[in-house]
């Protein structure tokens, strides 16, 4: 199969471009296609005429939305929309992945693919907006929404680990509660799933689910590190953007459809771990 990715220097876009090694893969990133060019990306289809598109390409940067929401919409909606266009004229699928921010996070019960979106942040409306543009534009979809996503670059545990070197206490959030989810186990779903007909809105993090200050806690302990992790509040951390209070995906539409290939949160972290050790 001839796939498209892009974004492929972003923390996914690296785990699909290396799982991904058996086919036929065009690896592009901001330098090469600038997704919001939509001359450049209908012509990098005709080219390229790929049978799929992982689109792995977003902004990314929650709070930064806040501020720039153009910058925010040209990527996220105008992108989609530039390369789910591309994808009907060449008769490609698509894979769009998106985000837990859809939901506001006042649930109190693992979000299904049919609930009801209601995003509280630039940054999770135009991820919104962005579905739509696909779902409007190209019936050879998959929406896979996914959630606290960490892999190659900055992320969480990268974070968490520099800062047990920097200092002996850390505070970290304990009322904001999600799913952590590597990038492995996400695209080990986008590649079963491009070997469907099964199109549609997914659900794909990791099982299980917990609080920053509880991943926090857990990357610790099994890197054994020593360093005393305080509990906080949202309120005591105020950021320009909203976070989901409760942002636990069910992965239902996996379990009905290819089965749900996704490892528990702590599994995952320790081959992680494991294979980053120099973190
Ligand atoms: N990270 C999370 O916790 C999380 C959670 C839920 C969902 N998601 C979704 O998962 C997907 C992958 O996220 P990620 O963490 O891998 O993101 P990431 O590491 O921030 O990577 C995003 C990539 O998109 C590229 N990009 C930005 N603007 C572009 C443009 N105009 N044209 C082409 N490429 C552009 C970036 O390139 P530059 O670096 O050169 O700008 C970067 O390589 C995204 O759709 C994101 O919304 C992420």
């Amino acid at each position: 199969m001839k796939i498209l990715v892009t974004g492929a220097n972003g923390q996914l876009g690296c785990e699909v471009a290396k799982q991904g090694r058996e086919q036929e893969l065009v690896l592009t990133d901001c330098d090469t296609l600038n997704i919001t060019d939509g001359i450049a990306v209908a012509k990098c289809m005709r080219d390229i005429k790929p049978d799929a598109v992982i689109h792995c390409a977003a902004y990314t940067n929650v709070d930064g939305a806040e501020t720039d929401e153009d910058a925010a919409f040209r990527v996220n909606v105008v992108g989609a929309q530039n390369l789910a266009a591309g994808c009907l004229e060449t008769g490609a699928r698509m894979v769009y992945v998106s985000t837990d921010y859809v939901f506001d996070g006042t649930g109190r019960k693992a979000y299904r693919e049919f609930d009801m979106v209601n995003p509280q942040t630039v940054y999770g409306r135009t991820k919104w907006q962005g579905e739509e543009m696909v779902r409007q534009i190209l019936s050879r979809h998959y929406i896979v929404r996914t959630a606290w996503l960490y892999g190659e670059g900055n992320n969480f545990v990268r974070t968490m680990l520099r800062l047990a070197n920097e200092q002996n206490t850390l505070r970290v959030v304990n009322d904001q509660i999600g799913s952590p989810t590597s990038t492995v186990d996400l695209a080990t779903v986008i590649f079963k799933l491009l070997q469907t007909d099964g199109y549609g809105t997914y659900h794909a993090t990791c099982q299980g689910h917990c609080s920053w200050y509880d991943f926090a806690c857990e990357i610790f302990r099994q890197a054994g590190k020593q360093v005393k992790v305080e509990p906080v509040t949202t309120a005591e951390f105020p950021r320009p953007a909203k976070r989901p209070a409760y942002s636990v995906l069910d992965n239902y539409m996996l379990r009905m459809t290819i089965g749900d290939p996704v490892r528990g949160w702590q599994e995952a972290l320790q081959v992680y771990l494991k294979n980053h050790s120099s973190c």
